[in-house]
């Protein structure tokens, strides 16, 4: 057979309420246009994010039940050092309430004013948690991604001679650590090849330099690997990511994305005095090392998600879930970032948009008037969320896992090429009112007339 099925199905559903374009439109109205300051109730199909909207399985369910909620040496808290451990390889696994809390302990540690921390692509809060430690955050693409519509296989790269150019000019003392987010999500849920990583490894072995995977979508990345990276095809899901994290010296990661978990995540060293800083800096703010912020029963389903993600039915599935919603659209017109990525998919609102110059942000307009049509919330990853940073102007549509079916996928075709239709009617936004940092949470816009 060569349809792929959802390798699941379901127990416990959640009810859809469906709104009208007219009450979509008193909600943005009162949420001064910004998707993130809508109810959830009010949201038919929610793309704003696959972080933490995961559907847990029955063995993680069942596994919450025993979780040991004990101050100190909780059972739960073994089990989720072994998982980590036994995927990853790292000697030392400190336990955060999320993805953020372990890069806030990183960088708050390893980065001074005047470093630079390169990474093929930051995201929003890694790239806002080492600025706020007076860092500098440094995208180093490979120059192929920034034709969005160039068709090449792990377009996540990081440009290897930039890194070592980097190097050169700033010297090895300003460069605390280089980071690979697998895969690239600001840079399109593209993956990076295990040559990739092998090949930073080399520069940064060479200087000394300690390399970090941000590790969120692992799984996702070495599916990639293993249907497209000569060499790899034979080996299962779980022996290619060891391998990755074989190469780093640490990593920071949000169970919240490729552990199936609503909560959690972790970072991870080999180096044993920074992992002593680490703990201690944990204690002042997250909690306990053997609960890090966590209760045990997440612990628990975290431990569960590290093993599932990794099933290659599941992996097939998802990747091929999101391509088909990528092809249907990119097929009839819609420009999306080439080809398919792991997570999401990603229109080219500027492309699509051309009349609305940045300054009046296309993807935030492209957000609204998707929300206004359909009920569908995305988000905006251009201007709005990095400002002068931004390399283009997209428009995310994330994918939670195992939660939405394939005519959820069908009616978003349907929804994304009608808005396509009458894409020339959709005008610009203006900012009213930000704050400092992340302004895209809380912005607020108005139409421009
Ligand atoms: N790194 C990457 C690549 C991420 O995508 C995220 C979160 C984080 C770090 C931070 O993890 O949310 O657990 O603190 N990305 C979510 C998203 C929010 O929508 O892409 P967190």
């Amino acid at each position: 057979m060569r349809t792929i099925i959802e390798p699941f199905r379901i127990k416990s559903v959640e009810p859809l309420r469906r709104t009208t374009p007219r009450q979509r439109e008193q909600f943005l109205e009162a949420a001064g246009y910004n998707l993130f300051q809508i109810r959830s109730s009010d949201i038919l199909i929610d793309l704003l994010t696959d972080s933490g909207t995961s559907a847990m399985s029955t063995g993680q369910w069942a596994a919450m039940m025993r979780g040991d909620e004990s101050y100190a040496g909780s059972e739960s808290w073994y089990r989720f050092e072994h998982a980590v451990r036994a995927l990853t390889g790292f000697r030392h696994v400190i336990p955060t309430h999320q993805g953020r809390a372990a890069e806030r302990i990183l960088f708050s540690i390893l980065c001074k004013p005047g470093h630079t921390v390169p990474s093929n692509t930051h995201f929003d809060t890694t790239r806002a948690n080492i600025e706020s430690n007076g860092a500098r955050a440094l995208d180093l693409p490979i120059p192929e991604a920034a034709d969005t519509q160039a068709r090449i296989s792990f377009k996540g790269n990081l440009h290897v001679e930039a890194l070592e150019n980097l190097i050169q000019a700033e010297g090895v003392s300003k460069i605390p650590l280089v980071m690979i987010t697998v895969t690239n999500n600001s840079g399109g849920g593209q993956p990076v090849s295990m040559a990739n990583i092998e090949a930073v490894r080399k520069v940064t072995r060479r200087h000394g330099i300690p390399l970090y995977l941000d590790a969120c979508r692992f799984a996702e990345n070495a599916w990639f690997i293993k249907r497209d990276e000569s060499g790899y095809s034979e080996l299962t899901p779980r022996e290619i990511a060891q391998k990755m994290f074989s190469l780093a010296d640490g990593c920071t990661f949000s169970a919240k994305k490729d552990a199936f978990a609503n909560i959690g995540g972790f970072l991870c060293t080999n180096d044993s005095k920074l992992a002593e800083q680490e703990t201690n800096l944990l204690i002042l703010t997250e909690g306990f090392p053997t609960y890090g912020g966590l209760a045990g029963r997440d612990l628990e389903a975290i431990a569960v998600g590290l093993e599932e993600v990794l099933q290659p039915e599941y992996l097939e599935y998802r990747i091929a879930s999101t391509a088909y919603l990528g092809r249907h659209i990119a097929d009839r017109g819609v420009p999306i970032v080439e080809p398919p990525g792991g997570h999401a998919i990603y229109i080219d609102a500027g492309r699509m948009l051309p009349h609305i110059p940045r300054e009046q942000f296309p993807g935030q307009a492209l957000a609204v008037e998707l929300y206004r049509h359909a009920g569908v919330r995305s988000v905006e990853i251009g201007s709005v969320m990095f400002a002068d940073q931004a390399r283009h102007e997209l428009l995310r549509l994330a994918i939670p896992r195992r939660v939405y079916t394939q005519s959820h996928i069908d009616y978003l075709v349907e929804a994304i090429l009608e808005v396509n239709e009458r894409k020339d009617r959709i005008r610009g936004f203006a900012i009213v009112k930000q704050p400092q940092f992340l302004r895209h949470f809380t912005a607020r816009f108005r139409p421009v007339m």
